[in-house]
């Protein structure tokens, strides 16, 4: 199995690239972060009279939105039932409709410029194994029912398309799914052609809201202003209210190819614990079938065992219901949770005048991606919108947020303390095996140490550039992760995602 790729570049590698800034500039509008959030914003204020710049400090859709399982449906994985002893109906019928918008929004932009993504619409499975999910699934459906949303029981067997195991399922007719990254790519090359200046390989390494503008240093040493800017870089980037009220977690994925060639078309919510996504996709003209299992997720830095035990535990469910032939693609990715189970969306702050935000999608960001892309849109177009309200990312909910407020950040109080005092995994670097990661005291300094296949020593310092807790050691997808905020960083230090904006400190060693 070929780790971290999804198989969504497996037909974009050779597109378009974009250069990287090289300059100052000036812009009205600029967007950080060309994820599904980023790239929706930009083409919503494409035809606007203002300028436009998007950077990225890596490729366009090479965050979570690449790596994603491509799926676009309607219902949320925090469940219905879930938010409505949280908000009231109306609130969580806005929810509904603004994602029924999102996904039409995304047919329809598809259809008007003939993206060729493999947009197909197809129905969305939910089904339960045990007394307990079935329960879930009933209220479910009558929330879906009494919304007004066609939803059906299954039956009879016949209708039910898996080869597992259920004692209820229900069907969602008309979701749908794509290619993320060809949608994304396909948007970009438009942008550009509508004066949209796209700029790859360029992070924001310092962001600063004054009085009539913000400014924004980036790794190249370039500055750009700009008189508004939205932030999308899936979690934002520094300090903001949205690290304490939105968590990380990770989730895998795991593409595969059956024996028989009759892949059952449509996506499949198993409600059980551990809950389940698995679909069904072919990539281009090639036609090339996969199944994609997805679940098992964590809060990041806090595997269950190891972090390689979740592909493993993928693997066992897949393997009881399947004939395999080969597991192609593994990969995973990280998705944020809100306090309240509704994403942020507006401006950063109750303070901040030309920054804004949108985050804490949970793992229904391609839909909650796109709305926050029209909503911010709006926003800076001045333009009312209809959803705007319920998403405030300056809401106050105490009555549906403070358990799981208090819970997290006590979570992250602890491993704050726990970072720092706890007993180093080494004293010397000597005791690092190979292709391990470990924590090591030196000279009082914790540092992060990696020795990879070659004996050679990566070595970092431990604490967090975010809010300085002790990162932690990813054994599958080698890297240092923050179990607090949900940085993460490369053996090097590099960041690869989350809020901090710095690299982790490079510790010189003799190899
Ligand atoms: C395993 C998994 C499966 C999922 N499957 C689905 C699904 O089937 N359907 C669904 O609706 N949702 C799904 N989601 C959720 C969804 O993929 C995400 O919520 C969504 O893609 C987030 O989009 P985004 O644009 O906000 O962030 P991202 O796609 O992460 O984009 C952020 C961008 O910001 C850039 N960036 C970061 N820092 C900087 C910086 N300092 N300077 C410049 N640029 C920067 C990054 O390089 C990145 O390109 C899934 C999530 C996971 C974890
Ligand atoms: S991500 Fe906040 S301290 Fe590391």
């Amino acid at each position: 199995m070929k780790h971290h790729e999804s198989i969504w570049t497996l037909e974009t590698d050779s597109e378009k690239k974009y250069p990287a800034l090289n300059g100052n500039i000036r812009t009205d509008i600029l967007i950080i972060g060309a994820g599904i959030t980023g790239i929706t914003a930009a083409w919503k204020l494409m035809h606007s009279d203002k300028t436009i710049v998007v950077i990225d400090s890596k490729q366009i859709g090479s965050g979570t939105t690449g790596y994603s399982t491509a799926n676009l449906y309607m219902p949320t994985q925090v469940f219905i039932n879930v938010l409505k002893r949280k908000f009231d109906e109306t609130v969580v019928n806005k929810v509904l409709a603004s994602r029924n918008y999102a996904i039409n929004f995304i047919e329809n932009t598809i259809l008007a410029n003939k993206i060729n993504c493999q947009f197909i619409r197809r129905p969305l499975y939910l089904f339960a194994a045990n007394k307990k999910s079935n329960q879930l699934l009933y209220k479910e459906v009558a929330h879906f029912l009494k919304a007004g949303v066609n939803i059906d029981l299954i039956k009879a067997p016949n209708e039910f398309p898996l080869p597992i195991h259920y004692t209820q399922a229900a069907v969602l007719p008309n979701q749908a799914r794509f290619n993320p990254l060809c949608y994304l790519k396909a948007l970009a090359s438009l942008l550009t052609e509508n004066s949209v200046d796209i700029y790859e390989n360029t992070a924001a390494i310092k962001i600063i809201e004054e009085k009539n503008e913000v400014i924004v240093y980036t790794d190249q040493n370039n500055i750009i202003r700009a008189k508004k800017m939205i932030i999308a870089t899936h979690i934002p980037k520094g300090i903001n209210k949205t690290h304490f009220l939105a968590y990380p977690y990770r989730s895998y994925a795991i593409a595969v190819k059956l024996k028989q060639d009759d892949y059952p078309m449509g996506h499949f919510w198993d409600l059980g614990d551990p809950f389940y996504s698995i679909s069904t996709h072919n990539i281009g003209s090639s036609k090339l079938n996969f199944m994609i299992f997805s679940g098992y997720h964590h809060k990041t830095g806090h595997p269950q065992h190891n972090h390689q035990s979740h592909y493993d535990n993928i693997k066992r469910y897949i393997l009881r219901y399947f004939d395999v032939q080969s597991f192609e693609y593994g990969w995973s990715a990280q998705h944020y949770q809100s306090a309240d189970g509704l994403p942020y969306i507006g401006l950063a702050s109750n303070t901040a005048r030309h920054t804004y935000i949108s985050t804490a999608y949970h793992t229904d960001g391609l839909v909650y991606g796109t709305v926050g892309g029209i909503i911010l849109a709006d926003l800076l177009l001045e333009k009312v919108n209809p959803w705007e309200s319920i998403y405030n990312s300056n809401r106050f909910t105490p009555l549906a947020s403070s358990k799981r407020f208090i819970k997290e950040n006590t979570k992250v109080l602890c491993d704050y303390v726990k970072g720092h005092l706890d007993a180093v995994e080494s004293k010397t670097f000597e005791n690092v095996p190979n292709n391990q990661g470990e924590i090591v005291k030196i000279k009082n300094k914790k540092c992060a140490v990696y020795r990879d296949a070659n004996s050679k020593l990566h070595v970092v310092s431990a604490i967090c550039s975010h809010l300085y807790c002790v990162v932690k050691w990813n054994d599958a997808e080698k890297s240092w992760d923050c179990p607090c905020h949900g940085s993460r960083f490369t053996v090097e230090g590099t960041v690869i995602e989350g809020p901090a904006l710095m690299p982790l400190k490079k510790i010189e060693v003799k190899n």
